[in-house]
């Protein structure tokens, strides 16, 4: 376990950074990222390079013990780039060009920007790639970030045409499987088809599709290049990461872009919340990304001025907020930041120094948190969160519903998250897998919305059912091709053999219009859409209530092989969600923690021959609690040795790893 934090020597005179440095030192941290918005400073005019205040800095950390995590600078260009090619600022899908004075206001495509980026990166990998300080490096920051984001300018326009080009083949193709015959929109050549800006009927939704997409493969792309250069210079082989925004923004498969690190990474601010679960699923889906331990490149120190309903971290929220990162997988946690800064957009997103220099109120709190996570490490390292539901999260659908939906109601988005939390609040841990990964080994699969089915993920399904998994679908499923155009079979199409049953239509409606669900004697509502499905199979386990759809099959389970596939083929409430799934987790042997709530988190590891059953629990409510132990049970605490009897009690913000 490493413990780290951002450092912008550049904000502060250099005869302070010893103090810094030996400050750090003794607080407990090892590593210090730096240099990720030095642009500026690092290439103050064209072609002049100024990298030695760097080299001093590093030095000075250095000679302290601390190692380094170089960012390179291209989240931000210098002034004087933006006054000589303006064009590099983004286009908004309105054709109207941002600003720049800010950051993340470059496009990704544009040519100008590209070649400074190859070159201020060359110089930076030229100078500190044989550094061996510079322990890992952070390529740019949150790719992906902010509304600029999305580019709609030429240069991405002809950029997105190369990589259709080189999607689809030819041009006959590209029409053919975007169905462009609708209102007028064959393209008689590449140059034709445009970025999806603002129309006055909506976009084509295979284009937008294609777009979003495009997105991801332009930002992995940035990445690998950038890898490229760093690798040239280092010569032994580097660790390369970046910090991604993993479920905060939707912008990017995250999927894809980690297929270029060596190391997932996450930005960590639990304050916009909710607590726990907003962090929970973000630290869940960097884990899952490699499925491997991960690095939290940003964690809170303090207040931040993100909107969210938290106000400051409460005494002992900072330490509790660690240990989650950590018990979800975290093995390097590096804070955000040592210093507030002095000046500047983010006057308020708080350090661990205060903007006068002095320890802020949490000093004291995140020095022994340091010190005390170092020391049980050992307990847990090693040791992934057991995770027994695998919950698939599938961008290709998500964005195919964004761009074409029968109801603004399906967001597969916010279903997933509530899915996720249910299961949290359940005490079950998920590991997020995309449809092309097989969910055997986990005693259940959830797949949320999947527009998209491919043939593939539907008979690796198939085969995790027969074999005995448990498998819940929700709708709508099976809809769209590839291309987000019609599937040519009834829905779910290649998930009706293993689901037993086709949707013989579907139904939406406003606000509490829709017919209720009736399932194992209680009611529940539908919320905007539904679907009336026909059995092939499967059996009707809830049935919609009085009204033109009574009686229709609502939600289905059919057996196949070993297990079985269940089908809820309405959105409703978490009410709905919760019961469902207790029924499927149930069939799986998967039972809920009787300590798990809102505010009670329970997080089982992994447990080996050699490695006794540990789980962590976490109080994230303000008041003390006890989780009531069975007659003659009792429970150590290994970080305090504690034993409990009768309870687990756990302070305010308290967290306890227990055997068991
Ligand atoms: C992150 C970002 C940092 C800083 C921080 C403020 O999203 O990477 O540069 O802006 O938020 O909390």
């Amino acid at each position: 376990m490493k413990i780290g934090v951002a450092y912008y020597p550049e904000h502060w005179p250099e005869d302070r950074w010893p103090t810094d440095a030996r400050m750090m030192k003794e607080m407990g941290i090892d590593v210090v990222r730096v240099g990720e918005f030095a642009w500026s400073r690092l290439e103050p005019r064209r072609d002049q390079y100024d990298m030695l205040w760097l080299e001093r800095a590093i030095q000075i950390l250095a000679g302290e013990g601390l190692e380094v995590i170089l960012g390179t600078p291209t989240a931000e260009p210098p002034p004087w780039l933006f006054d000589r090619h303006p064009q590099i600022v983004p286009v908004d899908e309105d054709g109207r060009r941002w600003f720049p004075g800010s950051r993340r206001d470059a496009c990704l495509n544009n040519t100008a920007y590209r070649r400074y980026v190859r070159r201020i990166v060359r110089e930076v990998a030229r100078v500190f790639g044989p550094n061996r300080d510079v322990v890992a490096w952070q390529i740019d920051n949150e790719i992906g970030c902010h509304p600029a984001g999305r580019c709609y300018c030429d240069d991405c326009e002809q950029a997105f045409r190369e990589w259709l080009k080189m999607r689809y083949g030819t041009i006959e193709r590209l029409n053919k499987l975007w169905g462009t015959a609708f209102w007028s929109q064959d393209f008689a050549d590449w140059q034709f088809v445009p970025a999806p800006r603002r129309t006055p009927a909506g976009v084509h939704p295979s284009l937008a599709l294609d777009y979003q997409r495009f997105i991801t493969a332009t930002a992995r792309e940035f990445i690998q290049e950038q890898r490229e250069l760093i690798e040239q210079y280092c010569p032994t082989e580097p660790t390369i990461t970046t910090n991604a925004l993993a479920f905060w923004t939707d912008q990017l498969n995250q999927f894809s872009i980690a297929g270029a690190l060596d190391v997932a990474a996450f930005d960590n601010y639990p304050i916009a919340g909710p607590n726990p679960d907003g962090a929970a699923i973000g630290l869940d889906l960097t884990r899952s990304l490699k499925r491997a331990p991960f690095w939290v490149l940003e964690q809170q120190a303090g207040p931040t001025a993100i909107p969210c309903s938290h106000s400051r971290p409460r005494p002992g929220e900072l330490r509790l907020w660690t240990y989650q990162a950590a018990a979800r997988g975290a093995d390097l946690i590096a804070y955000f930041r040592w210093r507030t800064a002095p000046a500047g957009q983010e006057m308020h997103w708080y350090g661990i120094l205060d903007p006068d220099a002095q320890p802020s109120a949490y000093f004291e709190e995140l020095k022994a948190t340091f010190a005390e996570l170092k020391e049980h490490a050992p307990l847990w390292q090693g040791r992934l969160p057991k995770a027994d539901v695998a919950l698939v999260l599938d961008y290709d659908s998500h964005w195919a519903l964004r761009a074409n939906s029968m109801t603004a109601e399906l967001d597969l988005r916010a279903q997933f998250t509530t899915l996720h939390g249910l299961l949290r609040r359940m005490g079950i841990t998920a590991d997020i897998l995309t449809p092309e990964q097989s969910p055997a080994g986990y005693a259940a699969a959830i797949v949320p919305m999947p527009m998209i089915v491919r043939d593939q993920a539907a008979r690796q399904w198939q085969s995790y059912v027969e074999g005995g998994g448990r498998l819940l679908v929700t709708a709508p499923a099976g809809y769209r091709t590839e291309q987000n155009a019609w599937v040519a079979t009834r829905p779910p199409a290649a998930l009706s053999g293993l689901l037993g049953v086709q949707v013989a239509a579907h139904d939406v409606f406003n606000g509490d219009e829709g017919p209720s669900i009736a399932m194992d004697g209680t009611e529940f509502p539908v919320k905007g859409f539904c679907c009336l499905l026909e059995l092939m199979g499967a059996e009707a386990v809830g049935a919609y209530g009085e009204g033109s759809h009574a009686a229709i099959p609502a939600v289905t389970r059919a057996a196949a092989g070993q297990g079985s596939a269940w089908f809820l083929g309405a959105v409703s409430t978490d009410a709905l969600y919760g019961h469902v799934l207790e029924r499927v987790l149930a069939e799986a042997g998967l039972r809920r923690s009787p300590w798990s709530s809102d505010t009670i988190e329970v997080i089982p590891l992994q447990a080996g021959q050699a490695q006794p059953p540990r789980t962590f629990v976490l109080n994230h409510g303000g008041a003390a609690v006890m989780l009531p132990l069975a007659e003659g049970e009792t429970r150590t605490d290994a970080l305090t040795g504690r034993r409990h009897t009768s309870a687990v009690v756990l302070a305010a913000y308290g967290v306890a790893l227990l055997d068991k």
